[in-house]
Parts: C-alpha cells; structure tokens; sequence
C-alpha cells in the first residue's frame, strides 16, 4: 500500500517555504512565460508534417485551422486542472508534485519519468529544428558549415533508411558517402549537430546566472515571436487564394485526428508555467492567469497562421522543415522569408530556455523527495537557481540534440506530454474526492465534466498518433519503473519519515 503513499498538501506547502527559491515573477511574467514555451518548433516546423502528413499519419490539409481550434479546447480543458492544482499547491514540480498529492508515490515517479519526454526530449527536437533554421539563416552570408558537424548521427542513419524505403538510392548512396567521409573515431563515424549543442549550452549558462535575466530574455524573444507572426498573418493575407482551402478536409476526419496528435507540440508549453510556482510572488491568482492567458492568446494565434499557411500555398507545399518561411519564397517573398526564419530562430530558443528551465526544477523537486540523489537539490548560494540539476539537464539535452533523431523525439514527447496531462486531470478528481473542503483558491469549473472530458480528450489524442510511439513510449515507462524499485523506492523520504 504504501507505493501509494501520498504526500499531503501541508507538507509540499512547508517544503515551499524553506525552498530557498526567489519569489520575483508576476501574472504577466507568466503569460509571457507561456507564450515563450508555446510559440516554436510546433507553429514554425510542425505544421508542414501536420498539415501534410508525415510518416504513416495523414495530413489534416486546410483542415489543420480545425486541429488547432480542438487542441486548444483539450490543452483548455487539461489547464483548467493544471490551474486549480497549481493555484492550491504552488511547488516547482508540475504534474509530478500534484499526482504525489493526489495519486502517490509510485504514480508521482512514473510522472516525473514521464516528464523527461515532454522538456528535455522535447527540447532534443527543438533543438534539432533550431539547428535547421540556423543553417538557412546563415547561408545567405556564405556560411556552409561541413556535414559532419551539422548533422546528428542518429538524423543521418534515419535519413538513409526513410530514403532507401522511398527507393531513392540516389540520395541515400549520397548520404552513406558524406557518412563515410566525416571523421573516423575507431571506426565511428563522428557526425554532430554542432549548432544545435551550441545554443543548449548557451541557454543553460543563462539560466545558471540566474531567474530573473532568464525572463527578462525571454520576454524580449517573446515580443520578437509575436511580430514575426503577425508578419506572416499580416503579408500573407494579401496573397491568399481561397482555391487553396478546397478540398478543406483532404483525408476527412483521420486527417484532422492524427494532424493534431503531430501538432499537439505546438501546444507544449502552458504546464511548464506550472514549474516556476516557487518562484511566483502571488501564485494564488498569477497561476491561473499566466496558464489560461497564454493558451487562449496562442490558440488564436495559430488558428489565425494555420489559415494563412494552407491559403496562400496548397497545404502539400508545407511538407518542408520550414513550412512558414517555405511558404514565403513559393510566393516570391524572399525578404519575408528571411525575417519569418529568423524569427523562428528566436522563437525555438526561447522554448528552449523555458523547458531548460522547467525540467531542472522537476528533478529538484523529486530530489527533494529522495527520488533522485540529493545534490539534484543544491540551490546556488549566489544566483538562487538550483544550478547542478540545470547543468545536467543541459549537458543531457545538448548531447542527445548533438546526436539524435527528431522524428523519433517528436513522437515521444507528445504521448509522454499527453498522458501526464490525463494524470493532472484525474489528480483534480482525487482530491477534490479526498480533500473536498481544502481551500482552493481557483476553482476549475464544472470539474465533473471538464476533467473527465480532459482525460478522455487526451487520450483520444495519443491514439492519433504511430504505433511506434506507444511501443516506445511503454518501454520508456518500464526502464522507469525498474529505476524507481531499485532507488527511489529504498531512498524516499516520505517512507522513511513514515516508518520512524
Ligand atoms: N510548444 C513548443 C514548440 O512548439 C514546445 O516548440
């Protein structure tokens, strides 16, 4: 029984207090907090594969704007939860810390595993896209860096493969060539994705000196991010052509089903607003605001970019890793096109920094539990950041974007990401059954609607999305389990407190 052993809400509120943490953020600091995390790789890459398809999914064609407009209600529904839990137990943690409050111990370990998919996994891939875009940037200007150092791997192995299944010999006996061509290390071929390495180290240096510049940075990218946009919607409205928009729903209802499960990235990000709950000067009413605010202004946003996109271009033209600025120069607008990606560039790197910033604070908070070794939990004296879970998150997360694949990132974080958030809704449940006379300072509304809908609307999400994502996504969750039986489960404090 007692691997559902639950930490009360008295005990996480006390741990809060001694955290040793900064309060320095407001409501509006949080709204841009959100948006930072929300506007990226999803809105500026994703969109192609979720438009057009991808793999063995159908693209959901001008029908995405009808994607958009579903998630939005789903991640709504999913935050209204996140708002009530994060308003009543404001610990940095997220998912992990309200399912120890509501579902136990076991649960909140498979959560906080589960986690890893959604901000450093899911950074792996944004930093991955951001290499891209950085590329193209810099090639107008003469700058061609050498395959071997662009190219993770991982990206290159899964190239060659995608190719030799298409029956494009060419392009993969190209690929196997600059393989064999890069530097040899006994007998590997060294291929890494330099520039992607290269902005996660430097994000993680920022965050290191501490909170307050963090979200000063990120507001400044913030305001970049929604001027490029209103760029796009503002130019391209004027070279739309509306025969673009028909057939509205090329593959019907599974078009729209599985081009939101790939577009679900896009909406990341809202939760991670839940992390800095320690470092909130009012979280009561700041939460709920910074989470529903930055949701619902990205929601126009990208039903407004979703229009445009499939209106100006026929949504097959999409199918590029820069769909948006692709877009732009099918047009003939090449200047556009430059300042669109260049945007871009800014906008993934301010995703990065927020997950490069949410992630640590998890595995503090587990640190903090026992769950993980204890110098997770170390709190720099001068900067005030839990500063060695921060740099190990970075090291982790710069290596694998250096190496890895982005296809099999993007997957893996959006069920990992899908399933934490059920977790979140049936926790409003729980405690609202267990603990029905707690003070809550925001309230979801209609909660016996909202958070079973919310269950069942994610769910219904992860099943949009490959068969391969499940499997790997249950393995995940194994190798998780076997590292909680073989330490968290001996080194909980909660147990051990329990049996003194
Ligand atoms: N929503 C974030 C992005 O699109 C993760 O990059």
């Amino acid at each position: 029984m007692s691997l559902f052993k639950t930490k009360s809400v008295d005990q996480l509120q006390a741990s809060a207090e001694s955290s040793g943490l900064k309060r320095v953020l407001g409501s509006f600091d949080l709204i841009l907090l959100g948006i930072g995390a929300i506007i990226g790789a999803g809105i500026f890459s994703t969109l192609g594969d979720a438009a057009a398809g991808a793999g063995g999914t159908l693209g959901a064609g001008p029908a995405l704007v009808v994607s958009f407009l579903l998630l939005g209600v789903v991640c709504g529904l999913a935050g209204l939860c996140y708002a009530e839990l994060t308003a009543l137990i404001p610990v940095a943690g997220s998912a992990y810390t309200y399912a120890y409050a509501t579902l136990g111990e076991l649960i909140a370990w498979i959560i906080g595993w589960d986690l890893i998919l959604e901000y450093a996994v899911g950074n792996v891939y944004v930093a991955i896209r951001w290499s891209g875009y950085f590329m193209s940037v810099v090639e107008p200007f003469g700058i061609h860096l050498p395959f071997w150092i662009s190219n993770g791997y991982g990206d290159v192995v899964e190239q060659i493969g995608t190719a030799q299944k298409a029956g494009d010999i060419a392009k993969a006996t190209l690929l196997q060539g600059q393989m064999a061509a890069a530097p040899h290390f006994f007998g590997i071929p060294i291929l890494v994705n330099l520039p992607a390495f290269v902005i996660v180290a430097l994000i993680t240096w920022l965050l290191v000196i501490g909170i307050k510049e963090s979200a000063r940075a990120n507001n400044i990218m913030v305001v970049v991010k929604l001027l490029v946009l209103a760029l796009f919607v503002g130019v391209g409205f004027f070279h739309i052509n509306t025969e673009n928009w028909h057939p509205f729903a090329p593959n019907g209802w599974q078009g729209i089903h599985q081009g939101a499960a790939i577009v679900f990235f896009a909406y990341i990000g809202f939760d991670a607003v839940s992390t800095a709950a320690e470092e909130t000067k009012n979280p009561q009413r700041s939460m709920p605001i910074g989470i529903l605010g930055s949701l619902a202004i990205c929601t126009a946003i990208y039903m407004l970019v979703g229009l445009v996109a499939t209106g100006i271009v026929k949504y097959t033209e999409l199918k590029a890793m820069d769909p948006l600025a692709h877009a732009l120069s099918v047009i003939g607008l090449p200047k556009v096109e430059f300042i669109v990606a260049l945007g871009a560039m800014v906008s993934m790197s301010a995703v990065l920094l927020v997950f490069q910033l949410g992630q640590p604070r998890i595995f503090f908070s587990m640190s903090r539990d026992g769950l993980l070794p204890k110098v997770f939990a170390k709190v720099h004296p001068r900067y005030h950041t839990p500063h060695v879970t921060t740099i190990a998150t970075g090291v982790l997360v710069a290596v694998a974007a250096a190496v890895m694949d982005d296809d099999l990132t993007i997957n893996l974080t959006n069920i990992g990401t899908l399933f934490a958030f059920a977790i979140v809704c049936l926790g409003v449940i729980v405690l609202r059954i267990t603990q029905p006379n707690r003070p809550r300072p925001f309230r979801c509304p209609m909660v016996w609607l909202v958070a079973p809908v919310g269950i069942a609307a994610c769910v219904y999400t992860m099943t949009g999305l490959e068969a391969s994502a499940w499997l790997r996504f249950g393995i995940w969750l194994a190798v998780g389990i076997v590292i909680y039986a073989f330490y968290g489960y001996r080194k909980s404090t909660l147990r051990a407190e329990s049996q003194r």
